[in-house]
């Protein structure tokens, strides 16, 4: 098994980046790590403790809480994209709480445990890993692998025109990660990687509902906000990057084609602050960046996922259930 960290801002698709890390058997996730990013921090809070409910793991799977602000700029919400991240499902209060120990903390400590064998896969803004680096200089090189999703290796953004989201909102983090001494920094990125090969249209959404689980009803419900947000800014359903980093850490066959590039981050400029620069032209790159994968394999080990059943706790159940019905309920009112 791989010994696994995801540091996440818990809100829809990293809500089903941590169903792979709970549920695939070739994961050891040994800590959700928590960091400002997607929407309001005890949000991304509920909803990481929920997800790990839903996987029947709750009390197992410590989440650590971590950076609740970027290192020097105001905190940036997604809320627009994701709503609360979980589509209004309330998770049944079960007596489990956050770990006590600070996220950085756990990381370093977790990182000296399974030194040269630890994956991390962030998922958010690099706020805690930038973090960790300054902390502790042994850090980075204690890291088999990890890998970001964050940035664009053409110059494309999703929140401004030339940034994309995790990097934009802190990009001075992003900056010290890139240039700490990891063994090896995966980058997933939204163009060309999220557009071309992991975007969920509504045909797909279909068939993940057809599943009929609990956890393909969770998934429906969660992911509605930002399928709704994405189709409205043009493209042709959901993203799901976050998912995708964790299945590319536990299974390197899924990439077809990768490159090498120094990246870079924009810390300066107005216009272009967060945006990521890639240098083709250097020989000592920082980054291996999948540039293609199997996109049917990815969507499809989505499905086969989706159609487990954990040991989720009725209550869990009941309430995606709820409210899954309520919806009926609320739509049809009119009618
Ligand atoms: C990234 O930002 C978040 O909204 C998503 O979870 C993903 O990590 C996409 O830009
Ligand atoms: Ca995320």
């Amino acid at each position: 098994m791989i010994p696994l960290v995801i540091d996440t801002d818990t809100a829809a698709d990293d809500c089903f980046a941590l169903l792979v890390g709970l549920l695939d058997p070739r994961a050891d996730l040994r800590a959700v790590t928590m960091v400002a990013g997607n929407v309001g921090f005890e949000q991304q809070v509920h909803n990481a403790l929920l997800t790990v409910a839903l996987a029947g793991r709750g009390g197992e799977v410590p989440v650590h809480l971590g950076a609740s602000a970027p290192l020097v700029q105001p905190w940036v919400s997604a809320a627009d994209v994701h709503g609360d991240g979980v589509g209004g499902i309330r998770r049944p209060d079960d007596g489990h709480a956050p770990a006590v120990m600070h996220a950085v903390d756990a990381l370093i400590a977790l990182s000296k445990e399974d030194a040269g064998r630890l994956r991390i896969v962030a998922i958010g803004p690099l706020t805690n890993i930038a973090l960790a680096v300054r902390m502790d200089p042994g850090f980075a090189s204690r890291i088999e692998r990890l890998t970001i999703m964050g940035g664009s290796l053409n110059g494309r953004g999703n929140i401004t025109p030339a940034a994309e989201f995790n990097i934009y909102v802190d990009p001075e983090a992003a900056a010290i990660v890139l240039d700490a001494p990891f063994r090896e920094i995966q980058v997933v990125s939204w163009d060309p990687l999220t557009l071309n090969h992991a975007v969920f249209d509504a045909e797909r959404i279909e068939r993940i509902a057809a599943v009929g689980t609990t956890l393909s009803a969770f998934f429906v419900r969660a992911n509605q906000t930002t399928f709704d947000f994405d189709i409205a800014a043009g493209l042709a359903g959901s993203t799901h990057p976050d998912s995708l980093s964790v299945l590319l850490a536990l299974d390197e066959d899924i990439v077809e084609r990768e490159e090498r590039y120094r990246m870079s981050v924009e810390t300066g400029s107005t216009l272009t602050r967060g945006a990521t620069v890639c240098d083709w032209r250097s020989e000592n790159p920082n980054i291996v960046a999948p540039t293609r994968i199997d996109g049917e394999r990815f969507f499809e080990y989505l499905c086969a996922l989706m159609a487990l059943m954990p040991d989720t706790p009725e209550a869990v159940r009941a309430a995606i259930a709820a409210d899954a019905a309520g919806d009926v309920a609320a739509d049809t009112a009119g009618d």
